[in-house]
């Protein structure tokens, strides 16, 4: 079936003002229909009537396997409780040190710059060398897997089918080679190759596909997230320099400034059923796109939901979600992003905005390029 258009996400002022546009369908039209994403849900109401009714809304998307995201219950829960152990508050907090250790390398590096793009320099670098260090994979990976998610994005973007059958082989060979390296080492992927579901080790393509959303799946959303956080502080000195003095004050403020722009844009549904949201009607087996942005500035929920307020309740903050696929890294997440900023704000005494910023464009979000100036 054929729907009218009510907008377009690939206009350039859907890629460009992102947050404008979101903002504006969430007042015009909470829940629109494109070509592109089908069914996009803007209003913080109907994404959490969505995602605590997985009945209605199944994570079952996709031809494609994805563990544990595209699974519904009750095989969801298998494999994510195999999952949960490795993202624990004890797992995260022993690989504290390494993360502190990789932000804090990279901050003196680009603190000798007088002027520097700090997604190119120090986002991109520091989300992937993050990633590796928690899989347990060599520095190597780091330059392969910056260009591989970069392409990925864009053919995402493009719905360039060959390009992303082309990306997704790509990504079978370097895993590959992994999977024969870590046999018999003592790290995360080791004993991801260990773990058993009824009696059976996981597939081949259960393994990728893990590895794959845990090595790449999450570098964009990092990456986005630390240059909306940078970017923000350089605009907003005072709370920088607050944090500076404070640094008990970062995890708070990480979670209200990725709330006022999210580094993630959407997760999809499919229902299982007719229904009515938003006063539309939706037929049986159509997609959804939650939009975690929008709901996120939703002031039926946030009061002056574009301000930036200390004391905020964060209890329907959905940065990660909720739900039964409520994000399992958040708190590696919060962790990384902590000790990103810690390490950004000790080496230096102010960091400046160095010119105009380019958007990064959807599935991405934040900054492509964003120009800045760290004072020793
Ligand atoms: C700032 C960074 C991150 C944000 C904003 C974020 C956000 C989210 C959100 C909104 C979901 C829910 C998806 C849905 O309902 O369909 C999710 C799920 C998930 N996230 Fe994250 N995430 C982040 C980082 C990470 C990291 C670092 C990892 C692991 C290395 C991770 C692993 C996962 C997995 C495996 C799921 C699927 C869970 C399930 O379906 O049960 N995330 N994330």
């Amino acid at each position: 079936m054929s729907h009218h258009e009510d907008w377009n996400p690939r206009s350039d002022e859907s890629l460009n003002q992102a947050i404008t546009t979101f903002d504006r369908m969430r007042a015009e039209c909470p829940v629109a229909y494109s070509d592109y994403l089908k069914w996009s849900v803007f209003r913080h109401a109907d994404v959490t009537t969505i995602v605590n009714d997985h009945k209605t809304f199944s994570n079952q998307v996709s031809r494609h396997i994805s563990v544990p995201n595209g699974m519904d219950p009750p095989t969801h829960t298998v494999y994510r409780d195999l999952i949960n152990p490795y993202f624990s508050d004890q797992a995260v907090h022993e690989f504290e040190p390494t993360c502190q250790e990789i932000a804090g390398r990279y901050a003196h590096l680009i603190n000798q710059a007088q002027e520097l793009d700090f997604m190119a320099e120090f986002a991109w670098p520091v989300a992937v060398a993050m990633q590796c260090a928690f899989l347990g994979w060599s520095d190597q990976h780091i330059e392969p897997l910056t260009v591989w998610v970069k392409r990925n994005q864009k053919a995402t973007l493009a719905q360039d089918r060959a390009e992303l059958a082309d990306c997704a082989a790509e990504f079978e060979v370097i895993v590959s080679g992994v999977i024969e390296r870590h046999q018999n080492k003592d790290d995360v992927t080791a004993r991801l190759l260990q773990e058993r579901v009824h009696d059976e080790p996981l597939t081949r393509s259960q393994l990728i596909s893990i590895l794959r959303n845990w090595a790449v799946g999450e570098i964009g959303t990092m990456a986005a997230a630390m240059g909306i956080l940078l970017q923000f502080l350089t605009e907003s000195p005072n709370i920088q320099q607050q944090l500076r003095a404070d640094g008990a004050k970062i995890p708070e403020a990480i979670e209200e400034i990725l709330r006022l722009q999210g580094p993630l844009v959407t997760n999809r549904r499919k229902t299982t059923c007719p229904v009515k949201l938003g006063g539309r009607d939706i037929p049986v087996d159509s997609i959804l796109s939650l939009n975690w942005v929008s709901a996120n500035r939703d002031d039926s929920v946030f009061e002056d939901a574009e301000q930036f307020r200390w004391g905020r309740d964060h209890s329907q903050n959905l940065l990660y979600g909720a739900g039964i696929h409520y994000c399992p890294g958040a708190g590696l997440a919060r962790m990384e992003l902590k000790a990103v900023i810690t390490a950004l704000l000790d080496v230096s005494s102010d960091i400046e905005s160095a010119g105009e910023t380019t958007a990064a464009h959807y599935p991405g979000s934040g900054y492509a390029t964003l120009p800045i100036h760290m004072l020793k």
